[in-house]
């Protein structure tokens, strides 16, 4: 941990390593999943509709979106990330989905960064959101970040949260004091949206952010990529005491979706049509994913459009088999919930 002001070459070669390391090595949790294999679908061997006829349309934060998804948050600041960051963009703008982009830090504190974050160009409809950490938040003010939105015609602010990540980080700056209240009155003045990046937001922090001004709320649950392990890994190490740290994201959606009337995304190890669906009936809005796009963006646009259309398609396949002519009928199925995931609900209640 240090406290020390970064210099902007600094956050550069963190952003560098921040993109190699899941490029290069598997970065996802080992001892823990989503949880979503405890959420049982039904075949409908009897759909009464038409694959053609499905309907996988959504809107989220009063955008219209083609199919429930949205690249989350992941990079900017370095080179490489300017590549990845407009192949993602073009392929979601083909698409017609939502897409994040990683801090915006990096840009703020160095200027000559900003193209690295620019994809307008080539994505001028998508819903576009903008990212700073919740404990960078109180360096900046409502002004910049206004304009660090404005240069990259971001339509929203991502506040991230990411305790567990700033702990283990080597540079990192455990220093969460404040950030609730600094959310509070932010979220009155910028259209904002809190995530957390892979550890999971908890009911009682659902309910806390719920009484601010924010607009949703992306839990980024455990099973997916790793932060922790990331920064393990910068420090040379494969794995340490914090590695198994996290709400497991299928977990922390239902869980999310009793205490919060926000719309949720859900996302941390999505992976499939099922996965998304899953999501859905859990109480999400849309479903969130990172790192699959992170690897085929930094092949092509076409390696990202393919691979995001293949999930697209699936979402429609899967919603077919349950015979949900649109998302609103997906929304309507009951969620059968089985195993761990069932006790650990049932436990989760006798405590919240
Ligand atoms: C991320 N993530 C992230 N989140 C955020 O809010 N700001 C950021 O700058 C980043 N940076 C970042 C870089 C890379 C390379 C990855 C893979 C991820 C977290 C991301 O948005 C997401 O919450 C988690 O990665 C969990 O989703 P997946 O990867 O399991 O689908």
């Amino acid at each position: 941990m240090n406290s020390q002001p970064e210099s902007a070459k600094a956050v550069e070669q963190r952003k560098r390593e921040h993109i190699q390391i899941p490029l290069s090595q598997d970065v996802s949790y080992k001892t823990k999943t989503t949880m979503f294999e405890d959420v049982i679908l039904f075949h409908n061997a009897l759909p009464e509709i038409n694959r053609l006829d499905i309907d996988t349309s959504v809107k989220f934060l009063n955008h219209p979106i083609k199919a429930p998804i949205m690249i989350t948050g992941m990079t900017g600041g370095a080179k490489e990330a300017a590549v990845i960051n407009k192949n993602i963009a073009r392929a979601c703008q083909k698409l017609g989905i939502a897409m994040g982009l990683g801090s915006m830090k990096a840009m703020i504190v160095e200027p000559s960064l900003t193209y690295t974050y620019q994809v307008r160009e080539v994505a001028p409809d998508i819903l576009l959101a903008g990212n700073i950490g919740g404990n960078d938040l109180r360096h900046f003010s409502v002004e910049v970040l206004k304009k660090a939105l404005k240069d990259v015609g971001a339509d929203i602010l991502a506040v991230h949260l990411n305790p567990a990540q700033e702990l283990v980080q080597k540079e990192g700056q455990a220093e969460f004091a404040d950030v609730l209240k600094t959310i509070a009155d932010y979220s009155k003045k910028l259209p904002i949206y809190v995530k957390e990046v892979g550890q999971g937001l908890s009911p009682e922090v659902v309910k806390k952010l719920s009484q601010t001004n924010i607009l949703a709320l992306d839990v980024s649950g455990a099973g997916g990529t790793n932060w922790i392990d990331i920064e393990y890994k910068r420090r040379g190490l494969d794995f340490g005491p914090l590695s198994n740290w996290g709400i497991p994201t299928a977990l922390a959606v239902h869980l999310a979706s009793q205490n919060t009337k926000l719309p949720i995304l859900a996302s941390g190890g999505i992976r499939t049509g099922q996965d998304v669906i899953k999501a859905l009936i859990l109480g999400a809005s849309i479903a969130g994913m990172a790192i699959p796009a992170l690897k085929s963006g930094n092949q092509s646009y076409e390696a990202v459009e393919e691979s995001l259309g293949n999930l697209i398609k699936e979402v429609g396949d899967i919603m077919f088999l349950l015979g949900a002519r649109n998302l609103d009928e997906v929304k309507k199925i009951k969620p059968m919930i089985v195993g761990r995931l069932r006790e650990v609900i049932a436990s989760a209640s006798e405590v919240i």
